[in-house]
């Protein structure tokens, strides 16, 4: 980030918090939030500083599956960053990224222990970075006693992490593009429909950290995929798609369009130079289990993110044969 676009964060933060930067802290405070698997997908950011993506996108959010942040005010000269009851050194990528949205957020002289305990088991290989800057942002919300409004902790998430957006709430959220240059207008919003019977399947293929963070492959992608001149089209088109079909709980036209949505963005990434592919040999054996059940008329659609693992969708009546078919597969009800 150059130092003009720090210096914006930095301004914009201030007024967002006004004051309260300088309000005293409780002594600890902490938070869940949920991890989400975007339904039609943020790949691409229109600015960096800001997180601001080129596109909207709609998540559904994985109920249990997320983050508890614990923070507490320590006497240190830095910040102390525990994932999973393991201390991790002030280098690695998490622990920077998370200090320096502390650093954005906080007084300089104030330094906290941050206690972040993913209940995604790290080998669903879902991405934690969205339920980690959420659960950082309402934690961090409760120790200073800021008491801010949704739409602004939506904004202070996406600082941290673009997709964390979505994740303050259960169900389903949308993040709505923006047109404002500070981003103050690019937030989520949960949706009020709720939908029982969606499931949504996680299959692991590897749990290892990918080799290209997200943030690096959309830069790419950007940078050199000619295929992703029609992404944003195509994705705002996929999104209003979605969004009917939740408020019509039409399972089919949500999740082919979840489907599409996600594979079109695997087309843009593989365009790329050098070409990011993030599945593995064993994706695509799945993937081809999907389409041939399907084509035997079992109702299971796919997903996937910046990783080699599966997300199914499917609605609770076709749970036994999913199961039966995955013998792995994770089963979680959103809206349970
Ligand atoms: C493929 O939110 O992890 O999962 O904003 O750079 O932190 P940064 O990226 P991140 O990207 C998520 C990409 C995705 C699609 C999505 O969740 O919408």
């Amino acid at each position: 980030m150059n130092q003009t676009n720090a210096n914006a964060v930095g301004t914009w933060v201030d007024q967002i918090l006004d004051q309260q930067k300088y309000n005293s802290p409780a002594a600890q405070a902490s938070a869940y939030a949920p991890s989400n698997i975007a339904l039609s997908k943020y790949w691409g950011k229109r600015e960096t500083s800001f997180n601001l993506p080129v596109t909207g996108s709609l998540s559904i959010s994985l109920a249990q599956h997320g983050t508890r942040t614990g923070l507490s005010v320590i006497d240190a000269p830095q910040h102390q960053v525990i994932l999973n009851g393991v201390a991790i050194g002030a280098s690695s990528c998490f622990a920077v990224k998370v200090c320096q949205w502390l650093d954005r957020v906080l007084p300089s002289d104030l330094k906290l222990r941050i206690d972040t305990y993913n209940t995604v088991p790290t080998a669903a290989g879902l991405a934690s970075s969205a339920s980690g800057f959420a659960a950082l942002t309402l934690a961090t919300n409760t120790l200073m006693g800021w008491q801010l409004p949704e739409r602004q902790l939506s904004a202070l998430a996406r600082l941290g992490s673009g997709s964390a957006s979505r994740s303050l709430w259960h169900g389903f959220a949308k993040w709505q593009v923006g047109e404002l240059a500070d981003g103050s207008d690019s937030i989520a919003f949960p949706l009020t429909q709720q939908w029982p019977q969606l499931r949504v399947g996680l299959l692991t293929i590897s749990s290892q950290t990918k080799a290209v963070s997200s943030r690096e492959g959309m830069a790419r992608t950007i940078a050199t995929s000619a295929l992703y001149q029609q992404w944003p089209q195509q994705a705002q088109s996929n999104l209003a798609t979605i969004e009917a079909a939740i408020t019509d709980s039409d399972f089919q036209t949500m999740a082919a369009t979840a489907e599409h949505n996600a594979m079109s963005m695997h087309a843009t990434m593989a365009a790329a130079w050098p070409p990011l592919v993030y599945w593995q040999p064993e994706s695509l054996i799945q993937m081809q289990k999907v389409w041939q059940l399907r084509q035997q008329g079992l109702p299971v659609y796919l997903t996937m993110d910046a990783g080699p693992n599966i997300k199914l969708l499917f609605e609770a009546q076709h749970q036994a044969d999913v199961q039966a078919a995955f013998a792995e597969v994770q089963v979680i009800s959103p809206f349970a």
